[in-house]
C-alpha cells in the first residue's frame, strides 16, 4: 500500500512528527510505503487567476511547475494524507497554494478510488476550521475521507497527559485509515448528493460555454439524467429525491439568468 503525505508545514515540526507516528502505527499493521512531499520544497507558483484550467483544461495552465507532477503522485498512491498546521485559523499558505493550483479538480473530480486522511496540529485553536476545510476539498476532489485527526501541540510545553492523548488519537487515525482500505466505498451523504446535483445542473446548463467541465462531465456519463452520483454506489432514495429537486431548481434559476443575459 502506498501513502503520499502532502505536508503543508514549512518545517519538519509537530505535523511532520505526527505523520511519522501514523506511519509507525500503520507499519505495525501491514507493509505500507510512505512518501513525504514537503510542499515547501516543491516548485509551485501561485495561481494567476486566468481561469484557463477551468475553461480550457489544466494543460493550458501558464504556470509550468510541479503541480501536474504532484497530481500524478496522488494518482500513483492508494491513499493521501493532507497535513497542515493551523496558521491564522486555517491551513498554511503552502497548503492553500497547492489547493488553489488544483482547483480544477473541484470541477472535474477524479480521486474516487483513493482514501484520504486529514491531519492538523495547532497551538490552541482552529483545528475544526482547518480540518473541515480540508474535508470539503478532499471530498469534492473525489477522495473518500477515512478520518480527520487534530492535535494540540502547544509550543515548548506539551504535558505528558496531552502527549498521551495525541498518541491515542494518532493510533486511532492510523487504524481508521488502514481499515478504510479494507472496506467498500461508503454511500454518499445528503451533502455529497447535493454537491453532485449542483455541479450536474451547473455544468450541464453551462454546456460549451465551460467546455472543459462540460466535456469531462459528459464523457464520464455524469450528465445522463439517470446518473445519481459520480460513482456507482448505493444512493439513499430520499437523498436522491432531494438532490433531484435541488438540481431542477438550480437548472431553472440558471436558465432564467442566462436568458436575461441573452446567452
Ligand atoms: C504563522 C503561524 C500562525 C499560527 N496560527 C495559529 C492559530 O491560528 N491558532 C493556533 O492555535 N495556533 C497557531 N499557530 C501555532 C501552530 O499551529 C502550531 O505550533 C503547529 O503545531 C505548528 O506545526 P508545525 O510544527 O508542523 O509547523 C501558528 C503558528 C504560526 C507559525
Amino acid at each position: 500500500m502506498k501513502i503520499l503525505v502532502i505536508m503543508g508545514s514549512p518545517r519538519k515540526g509537530n505535523t511532520y512528527q505526527a505523520a511519522k507516528k501514523i506511519e509507525e502505527f500503520m507499519q505495525s499493521m501491514a507493509k505500507v510505503e510512505f512518501e513525504y512531499l514537503m510542499l515547501k520544497d516543491a516548485n509551485l507558483s501561485q495561481c494567476r487567476g486566468c481561469f484557463a484550467c477551468f475553461l480550457k483544461g489544466e494543460n493550458y495552465c501558464p504556470c509550468k511547475d510541479d503541480a501536474g507532477l504532484i497530481e500524478q503522485k496522488m494518482h500513483s498512491a492508494d491513499g493521501v494524507i493532507l497535513a497542515s498546521p493551523v496558521y491564522g485559523m486555517n491551513v498554511t499558505a503552502l497548503m492553500k497554494t497547492f489547493i488553489d493550483r488544483l482547483c480544477y479538480i473541484l470541477h472535474r473530480p477524479r480521486f474516487f478510488d483513493k482514501k484520504a486522511l486529514l491531519l492538523s496540529t495547532t497551538g490552541a485553536v482552529g483545528l475544526k476550521e482547518t480540518l473541515n476545510y480540508l474535508k470539503l476539498i478532499a471530498g469534492i476532489w473525489g477522495f473518500e475521507v477515512s478520518h480527520s485527526v487534530g492535535l494540540i501541540t502547544p509550543p515548548g510545553m506539551i504535558s505528558g497527559k496531552q502527549e498521551q492523548e495525541n498518541n491515542r488519537k494518532l493510533e486511532k487515525a492510523a487504524f481508521e485509515f488502514y481499515n478504510s482500505f479494507q472496506k467498500k466505498r461508503r454511500s454518499p451523504g445528503l451533502k455529497d448528493i447535493l454537491i453532485f446535483r449542483g455541479q450536474k445542473a451547473s455544468f450541464g446548463e453551462l454546456g460549451l460555454s465551460s467546455p472543459a467541465d462540460y466535456t469531462y462531465w459528459k464523457e464520464k456519463g455524469w450528465l445522463n439524467p439517470e446518473t445519481k452520483y459520480y460513482v456507482d454506489v448505493p444512493v439513499n432514495p430520499v437523498y436522491n429525491a432531494i438532490g433531484w429537486i435541488s438540481e431542477q431548481t438550480i437548472r431553472r434559476k440558471m436558465r432564467k439568468e442566462m436568458a436575461e443575459l441573452g446567452k
